[in-house]
């Protein structure tokens, strides 16, 4: 046989399990596994061995809803081949291997498609004995839960999914109801923690590019003359609501963007219109906002004290703009209840946010002190934002701690990517967040002229060619480069997704620190910089 038809039986294997799993959705054919694809010499026909989990009624329900779809999964395929012809299809039950094979290799794909978030390991070039790590990591997952580690009184998180405040919840759906109906355009002000996790999680679930109306903006990340100007202006002739987010109540950029906006919708709508067009999200007793919430009446809702900036996206502090952002809120909880128990597991051969925390610490045992997170998804560039202040600003302190970056492809493979894989990279491992299904894709066209040459990628999907940009990418920087890749492979870009996965490295980032010897909770250096600022700018002290 040909290496181009073993190259085509192979290709149609792969992608048509993929079509049935992901895009047939017919309970019918339950859980079915391709063992064998056989095709004509001409391409006109392909015969596809079938087995399934379950008893012989499954076999024969499941191969009837194959044979009835094989019009559909014939078109689907014939995107993602690059053949002059798509072989008619044809499913045939395959006898061939023993029960108790064909169910092993069933159940091993059903674990793995089940598994929201997977830890791919195979190229991180060097052995890490997990084991060794056993007693450490139970040792640290019960200072973790029981808050009895350094800053441990900010383990809120921890035990937050279970006992959230469900009528705070119903209320921020309330809010988020009004402003929408209110507003062109929703500012949320707010900085580091206070806006990175609702930021990230709107992009990735939504899309920076999004058009849905009201739109999101964020403000108060700077104190840029310009930004500022161009934001205000850019407000003139729509419908404005504001939401302040600051847990201690006083950061100046939040409280001086605060100013800035407040008195712009005042101006507007008059003090009282203002006050339904305004929310709050703040500690419930420290801090400025409180007193004028209880003044005005704006809306407000808490940060609890036990659970800081870097980890309040499951509090108010995410869920209210992301309500605001149509983004369901119940959704997104629900991922996070789903994680929390997922990987409330000290067994660190079976939990894999605990995994990642171990390789971390070995790559920096090895030198490896810059962690790059790597993304192809530029929707998911603030998601990378957010972990580099998660793992940043928890673990950098006292002269420790890894250097968090982030690319995004293949956008900064045209810049980056050359100095990652042949420069002083010995310093270096990255982190790949690799999106399995994307929700949303598109075809790339046919062009008759073809006078640009791309026809080769005719009836490719963009994200299947984003993909192939990913492998390429990581065989060279793994190979050329000796760079270790970790790569964690989130199923697609849901907002259950989103929560998942943020929970996940919550878990992982706690892991870390504690792992390093560092108080997670705390940022004392930022403190510092407060303070010099606070002086040149003559602040008065209390
Ligand atoms: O993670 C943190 O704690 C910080 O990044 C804070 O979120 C940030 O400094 C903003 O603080 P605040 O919410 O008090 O305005």
């Amino acid at each position: 046989m040909s290496i181009h038809l073993k190259r085509v039986e192979s290709l149609i294997k792969k992608n048509l399990m993929e079509i049935i799993t992901y895009k047939l959705k017919d309970p019918n054919v339950g859980f079915v596994a391709i063992n064998d694809v056989k095709v004509s010499s001409d391409l006109s026909y392909a015969k596809v061995f079938c087995s399934f989990l379950g008893s012989k009624n499954y076999n024969e329900a499941g191969i009837k809803a194959l044979n009835n779809a094989k019009g559909y999964l014939r078109s689907e395929l014939s995107k993602t081949l690059d053949t002059r012809k798509t072989p008619e299809l044809s499913f045939i039950i395959d006898d061939s291997l023993d029960q108790g094979r064909k169910i092993e290799g069933i159940l091993k794909r059903v674990i793995k498609e089940d598994k929201m978030i997977n830890l791919n390991l195979d190229n991180i070039i060097q052995d890490v004995d997990f084991e060794a790590y056993a007693d450490k990591v139970k040792e640290i997952d019960l200072m973790i839960n029981e808050g009895t580690g350094a800053g441990g009184e900010f383990c809120g998180w921890t035990s937050w999914p279970f006992e959230y405040d469900k009528e705070e919840v119903e209320r921020i759906k309330k809010t988020a109801a009004r402003l929408r109906e209110i507003s062109d355009v929703i500012v949320i002000m707010g900085i580091g923690g206070s806006y990175l996790g609702a930021k990230s999680a709107i992009d990735m679930i939504k899309g920076h590019l999004s058009e849905d109306k009201p739109e999101i903006m964020f403000a108060g990340i700077s104190f840029s003359g310009r930004e500022y100007r161009h934001q205000l202006q850019y407000l003139e002739g729509k419908d404005v609501s504001l939401i302040c987010i600051s847990k201690s109540g006083s950061t100046t950029e939040t409280s001086a963007c605060f100013r800035l906006f407040r008195q712009y919708v005042e101006k507007r709508y008059g003090k009282q219109e203002s006050i339904r067009r305004i929310a709050i999200v703040t500690d419930k007793q420290k801090g400025l906002l409180k007193p004028l919430c209880d003044e005005w009446g704006y809306d407000r809702f808490v940060i609890p004290d036990e659970i800081g900036g870097r980890f309040s996206v499951i509090t108010p502090v995410g869920l209210l703009p992301m309500a605001c952002a149509g983004i369901d809120i119940d959704e997104f909880i629900r991922g996070i209840q789903d994680s929390a128990k997922k990987y409330d597991n000290s067994d660190i051969m079976s939990n894999d946010a605990y995994k990642y925390a171990v390789v971390r610490n070995e790559m920096m045992k090895s030198g490896r002190t810059n962690e790059v997170y790597v993304t192809y998804e530029p929707d998911m560039d603030s998601f990378g934002e957010w972990l580099k202040q998660l793992f940043g600003e928890s673990e950098g302190k006292d002269g420790k701690g890894i250097f968090p970056a982030t690319i995004v492809c293949t956008r900064d493979l045209h810049s980056l990517g050359q100095f990652i894989q042949q420069g002083n990279n010995q310093i270096l491992f990255e982190t790949v967040l690799n999106i399995e299904n994307p929700v949303e894709d598109m075809e790339f066209p046919y062009d008759q002229d073809n006078d640009d040459n791309m026809n080769y990628l005719s009836g490719r999907s963009l994200n299947w060619i984003n993909k192939q940009a990913f492998m390429g990418t990581l065989k060279a920087h793994v190979e050329d480069g000796k760079v270790p890749n970790v790569v964690i492979s989130l199923k697609d870009d849901t907002c259950y997704s989103c929560a998942y996965a943020m929970y996940f490295f919550f878990k992982a980032l706690a892991m870390s620190a504690y792992m390093l010897g560092v108080n997670p909770f705390d940022q004392p250096g930022v403190e510092i910089y407060k303070n010099n600022m606070y002086e040149l700018l003559g602040k008065p002290k209390k």
